[in-house]
């Protein structure tokens, strides 16, 4: 009933203004007066009748408009009176316009969540002197698999485990290469969709001397059944920090300091004993959530194996390395349960992240 009532105040305005402006003669313009203001059967007296179908509860906003109406078409009348006294004709410029009548407001959107995370990860750890690099989605296995000390009987290799693409090779079309044997020729690589964004930390270090202080953001993939806590493509963010004399003190401390930062509250961490072949020794890192410890990735100290394959000097340098999941940090900063929830484009729960 409001959007009825209110489209016929928008069309009544717009006929009296019309009007209004279109009088060239004091006739004329009595004419269009009694039209639109008549005190017995003028439009806008009819229109005030419409009030009285208006739902209670849109009462007030559809009594506002009307009396902004009247105001409007008192202001155009008075006008037209001026003009006509003034010994000037009919206002002939164009369409009746109505500049006072409410726009249209557009949709505005905003970042993604994850984007957003994102973007604060990356301004939080460059407060720390990290710089952010980026790597490709597509990779070879040495990026992957091999140079990070993760070698061929490996079962993270599993090809079930991982999106391998057809390469030339896979499909017979080449000559098939023994795999593992160091980095090789592009035509001769076995591609796959990085599992793990740890892959950028031998392209910093293949390319940069130490000492080395970066983050990389980005996407990865494994073909998991989704469920509330797993999907086949995900987003982690890579830590890596190479020097001389950097100990596992240096780790706890830049991870503790990213998690109060971040989660802006007394969030405490906590380092499980765990196992990955490009770091030695090897932790999950914990991080409390409403009186549980949740998983949020995993770190440790780089493994002499990985500095080999890279050329740097494992008795000179030290480092540290980590790898999170970026959509746990985000969900436990939001509260999120359903991992799925940020893939389904539905604007009902993107719009709570403005
Ligand atoms: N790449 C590991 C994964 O995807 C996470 C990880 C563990 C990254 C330890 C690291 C690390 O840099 O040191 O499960």
């Amino acid at each position: 009933m409001l959007a009825e009532f209110l489209a016929e105040l928008d069309q009544l305005s717009c006929d009296a203004l019309t009007a209004f402006q279109s009088a060239g003669d004091v006739a004329a313009l009595e004419a269009a007066r009694i039209e639109f203001l008549g005190m017995k059967s003028g439009r806008l007296k009819s229109a005030q009748k419409g009030l009285g179908a208006v739902d209670k509860a849109d009462k007030p906003k559809a009594g506002q408009r009307f009396n902004q109406l009247k105001q409007q078409i008192e202001a155009a009348l008075e006008a037209a009176q001026a003009r006509l006294d003034s010994g000037a004709g009919a206002v002939t410029d164009g369409p009746c316009f109505d500049p006072t009548l409410p726009g249209i407001r557009p949709r505005l959107g905003h970042l993604h969540p994850l984007t957003q995370t994102i973007e604060e990860l990356k301004d939080l750890m460059g407060r720390l002197g990290f710089s952010v690099v980026d790597g490709p989605e597509v990779e070879d296995e040495w990026h992957n698999f091999e140079a990070l000390n993760i070698p061929l009987e490996h079962p993270a290799r599993n090809p079930l485990d991982n999106f391998y693409l057809a390469t030339a090779q896979r499909l017979g079309c080449a000559k098939p290469q023994a795999v593992g044997t160091g980095p090789q020729a592009a035509e001769e690589k076995e591609l796959l969709l990085r599992s793990q964004t740890s892959t950028v930390q031998i392209r910093v270090m293949e390319k940069t001397p130490p000492p080395v202080r970066i983050i990389s953001l980005g996407r990865v993939y494994r073909p998991d059944d989704a469920d509330a806590t797993h999907y086949p493509m995900f987003h982690q963010i890579e830590g890596l920090l190479v020097d001389r004399g950097i100990t596992m003190a240096d780790l706890k401390s830049v991870l503790r300091l990213f998690a109060s930062s971040f989660f802006q509250d007394d969030v405490h961490i906590r380092f499980r004993p765990s196992f990955f072949p490009f770091t030695e020794p090897s932790v999950e890192v914990d991080m409390s959530w409403q009186g549980r410890w949740i998983e949020m990735g995993g770190a440790g100290m780089v493994d002499p194996n990985v500095f080999r394959a890279v050329g740097y000097d494992p008795e000179e340098y030290t480092g540290f390395a980590f790898g999170l999941g970026v959509e746990r940090v985000c969900m436990r900063r939001h509260n999120v349960t359903d991992i799925r929830e940020f893939y389904k484009n539905d604007v009902r729960f993107l719009e709570q992240f403005t």
